[in-house]
């Protein structure tokens, strides 16, 4: 995405510094719907509304910072999904997009299945009333405890990353006299981000057994071998914020080419394929997801057009999307303090939270937009940086965005489309304390995780 420099002046620079921003938009009060969760609007006092609640009232009832979650919208973009998937495939959400009992609940009640992939998110998949058969359970290091944990209470599926697992799970399932469903992650040699993917050598990382050198081949073959196991399918996740569906009809065609082998070798036809998650999500208006239906048409036409090639009988596919689902529906709430102008580069405005509720800019150098949502300003547009209030100078929220030239301490800004990978990345750097995760509803909020306490920091330090 290549992103250029706008001549419009802001409040502190004659020529804007070298960065990775759009022109600022004409209006800098309008809040584009495809980065913002469905139900926000202005109310006639120009205040940001979300679920027919103004962020002042939240702000006030919550505190801030707080992720603010849009209920009507998680459940319309989960059943989005589901029904885009129809009744002959499943839809796994990743949990560690973001997960808590009032999620679970919410996608059970919708009909998804759950992915998880630690001791923490199976207890909490599972105290929320999530049915252990529609779990599955993921890692690359999954500890003999966990496995344990899984098996005994019946989760759906195990997904086999290693060697090492596939004997460590079918010896437990034989232990707790079980045949254990699990699907065997392999990599397919094809990294996909955003809108590019490559489709060599990407073999180097921690996760899946290797396509390459037969041996994802050798671990169907001993998975087959073993009475604790039984052998439902082949997994494959390429990587994160795809928008690009050829990186998918590569891995498809490279699983079912393993699926065709071993027919061929073993005579058995696995019935099932998952395709992982990755699916993007619009963080700012220059990008363009996908609609569920769409992906899930291409998804479908690819897997079936490749086992038409191979003489197969079409595996029961699914997919385990986390971003797409719960990203756009939540928008974290800060309000101002700092605020400095930096002659001829940009004003840095710092916010009452930073890398603690949100690390994906420090960490991947993801791009966010903000607005200005406590009220509506005719001021021009000011190049800015929204920084935390952390002691790390990579601190940053926003890298580069517009915001009102008279933006003040006390308003209110809002970063949207966090709620994946934000409150569940979450730290407690310089002891801050984590934010609550607020749901609304028709007029209603509700915390769903609450804020963290001085308290809950002093429990856990015993010296
Ligand atoms: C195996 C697996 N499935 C699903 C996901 C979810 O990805 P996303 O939230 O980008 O859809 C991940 C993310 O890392 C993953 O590793």
């Amino acid at each position: 995405m290549s992103r250029s420099a706008h001549p419009a002046g802001p409040r502190h620079a004659d020529v804007l510094p070298e960065g990775h921003y759009s022109a600022p938009p004409a209006d800098l009060n309008t809040l584009d719907p495809k980065v913002w969760a469905q139900t926000v609007t202005r109310d006639q006092d120009g205040v940001v509304t979300v679920g027919g609640i103004d962020v002042k009232a939240l702000a006030e009832e919550h505190g801030t910072p707080a992720y603010i979650v849009d209920e009507t919208d998680f459940r319309a973009r989960a059943r989005a999904w589901r029904s885009a998937f129809g009744t002959d495939a499943d839809v796994f959400y990743a949990g560690k997009a973001f997960l808590s009992r009032a999620i679970v609940r919410w996608l059970h009640e919708e009909g998804l299945n759950l992915d998880v992939c630690s001791g923490g998110e199976l207890a909490t998949a599972l105290s929320a009333g999530m049915p252990a058969d529609r779990i599955a359970f993921h890692g690359n290091n999954k500890s003999t405890e966990e496995i344990h944990r899984a098996i005994e209470a019946g989760v759906g599926r195990i997904v086999l990353d290693s060697f090492q697992e596939i004997v460590r799970v079918a010896h437990i399932a034989q232990s707790l006299g079980k045949r254990q469903r699990v699907q065997i992650r392999i990599t397919v040699g094809v990294e996909a981000h955003t809108h590019e993917f490559i489709a060599t050598a990407h073999e180097d990382q921690k996760f899946g057994i290797p396509l390459a050198g037969g041996q994802a081949a050798e671990a169907v073959r001993r998975a087959l071998r073993l009475d604790g196991l039984e052998l439902i399918g082949i997994h494959s996740h390429i990587g994160s914020q795809i928008f690009d569906m050829s990186g998918f009809e590569v891995a498809a065609h490279r699983v079912v080419g393993l699926l065709k082998d071993v027919r061929d070798e073993h005579g058995v036809e696995l019935p099932e394929i998952d395709l992982g998650g990755g699916l993007g999500i619009a963080y700012t208006s220059d990008d363009d997801p996908s609609e569920p239906h769409e992906i899930a048409k291409a998804l479908t036409e690819i897997v079936t057009r490749e086992c038409e090639g191979a003489k197969l009988r079409t595996p029961r596919i699914s997919v385990e999307p986390g971003r797409a689902i719960v990203g756009p529906t939540a928008f974290t709430l800060y309000e101002v303090g700092t605020i400095k102008p930096l002659d001829g580069l940009r004003t840095y405005v710092s916010v009452d939270g930073g890398m603690s509720d949100n690390i994906r800019t420090a960490l991947y150098d993801a791009e966010y937009s903000v607005a200005l949502v406590s009220r509506t300003s005719d001021a021009g547009p000011m190049l800015a940086r929204v920084v935390g209030k952390h002691c790390e100078s990579g601190d940053i929220v926003v890298k580069d965005a517009f915001l009102p030239a008279d933006l003040a301490p006390g308003d209110l800004i809002a970063v949207p489309a966090t709620g994946a990978y934000c409150r569940s990345m979450a730290s407690n750097y310089n002891h801050v304390l984590r934010p609550p995760v607020v749901a609304v509803n028709d007029g209603e909020s509700r915390v769903i995780v609450r804020r963290e306490t001085e308290e809950d920091l002093l429990r856990l330090d015993v010296g």
